[in-house]
């Protein structure tokens, strides 16, 4: 079976390549490279000994997408291209909108033209927006407070509704809560440009010396030690949600949602303590005020995923911890 992996050289993607090689899985990776380096490929290759097609192309560009389903046999799709950046998000919705809505509506409409009606979509925990209770279930309401947010919620519907136009799609769409952790072997992980947004890679440049000083933002919500509660998953759990998505697909039409989360929560503080004892690193923390859009309180229940899927998340804080801080302290630059 061949998969078509966007966003392939990126964070999630690149983990879900190593993944799908070493099942035995053929993959096209396309990716524009916007938000990530080649480089990762590179050392996925060198990983698993296996070469594989790879496109540097926009999925904008309609005319060298539906190139690619020209020259290869695809018969799933995993979709992982897409912005993510909350912050530019609300600086610049329409690049976000446009990237990741027209990306989505491009790419399937290739699909569609290629008769591939098999996808795995990337959606987000953020699609719950500010849940009324814990843990979160798939048929809590969705709302959205950003536009990255909106675009997943909006990329949710499109893919209901070529469902409902044609029953021979078959769909997974999977809300990943907090991915952190990286590949055992530290060769690939996360590789963010700038100043961190997310919290376990600001963690690991603090301990790599390359920030001061953790700024926790905000210890009054209403949790055990007042700072957010959110629901960490190492990125290999969660590939590995993928492919068992995949192989639902493979025996069930439709389109089906799932949490890929670990049920369990963890707040900053908690985080920050674990990743210290983990890595004997002291991790100088301050606290300041919320940031705006956050919530308090964000976890899984991830028994859909359990009973459809027979898929849980088995990697705890301790193994994302040490993981994360392999790929950080062993690329202090990245793929740079
Ligand atoms: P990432 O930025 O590392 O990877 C995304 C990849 O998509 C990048 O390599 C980028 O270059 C590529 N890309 C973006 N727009 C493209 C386009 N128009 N054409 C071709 N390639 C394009 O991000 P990630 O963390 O690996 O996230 C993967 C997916 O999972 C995204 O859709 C993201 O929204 C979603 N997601 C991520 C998280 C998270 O915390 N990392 C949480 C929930 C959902
Ligand atoms: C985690 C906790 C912060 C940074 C975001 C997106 C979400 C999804 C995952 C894509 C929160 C606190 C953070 C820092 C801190 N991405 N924090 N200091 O906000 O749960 O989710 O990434 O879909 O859509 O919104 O993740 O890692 O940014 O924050 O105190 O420097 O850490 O307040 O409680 P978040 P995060």
């Amino acid at each position: 079976m061949s998969i078509l992996i966007t966003g392939g050289a990126g964070f999630i993607g690149s983990h879900a390549v190593v993944e799908l090689l070493e099942n035995g899985y053929e993959i096209v990776v396309v990716d524009n490279l916007s938000n990530s380096n080649i480089e990762s490929l590179k050392r996925v290759k060198e990983l698993t000994g296996k070469d594989f097609p790879f496109y540097e192309i926009d999925l904008l560009n309609q005319t060298a997408l539906e190139q690619v389903f020209n020259d290869q046999k695809i018969d799933a799709v995993m979709h992982f291209a897409g912005l993510k950046a909350v912050g530019e998000s609300v600086e610049k919705p329409g690049y976000y909108y446009h990237n990741n809505l027209t990306g989505t509506l491009i790419l399937t409409s290739v699909m569609k033209k290629y008769n591939v009606k098999k996808i795995v979509f990337s959606s987000s925990a953020t699609v719950y927006g500010d849940p009324s209770m814990v843990p979160i279930d798939e048929s809590f309401p969705l709302s959205a407070t950003n536009p990255y947010g909106r675009s997943k919620l909006m990329i949710e519907e499109i893919l209901r509704d070529i469902y409902v136009s044609d029953n021979s799609w078959r769909i997974a769409i999977l809300r990943y809560f907090n991915p952190i952790g990286a590949h055992k072997s530290g060769r690939i992980g996360e590789n963010p440009t700038g100043i961190p947004n997310n919290l376990m890679p600001y963690i690991t440049q603090v301990a790599i010396g390359k920030r001061d000083v953790v700024q926790v933002f905000g210890d009054d919500y209403d949790t055990y030690d007042g700072t957010g509660v959110r629901d960490y998953i190492h990125v290999v759990d969660l590939v590995k949600g993928h492919l068992k998505a995949l192989q639902y697909l493979d025996e069930n039409e439709g389109v089906e949602t799932f949490n890929l989360g670990t049920g369990i929560g963890y707040s900053v503080l908690d985080l920050i303590n674990n990743f210290k004892k983990v890595t004997s690193n002291d991790i100088p923390y301050t606290v300041i005020e919320r940031r705006p859009g956050d919530i308090g309180v964000c976890y899984a229940n991830p028994d859909k995923a359990k009973k459809l899927l027979g898929w849980q998340a088995e990697r705890d804080l301790e193994e994302m911890c040490q993981d994360s801080w392999k790929w950080q302290s062993e690329n202090p630059e990245g793929f740079q």
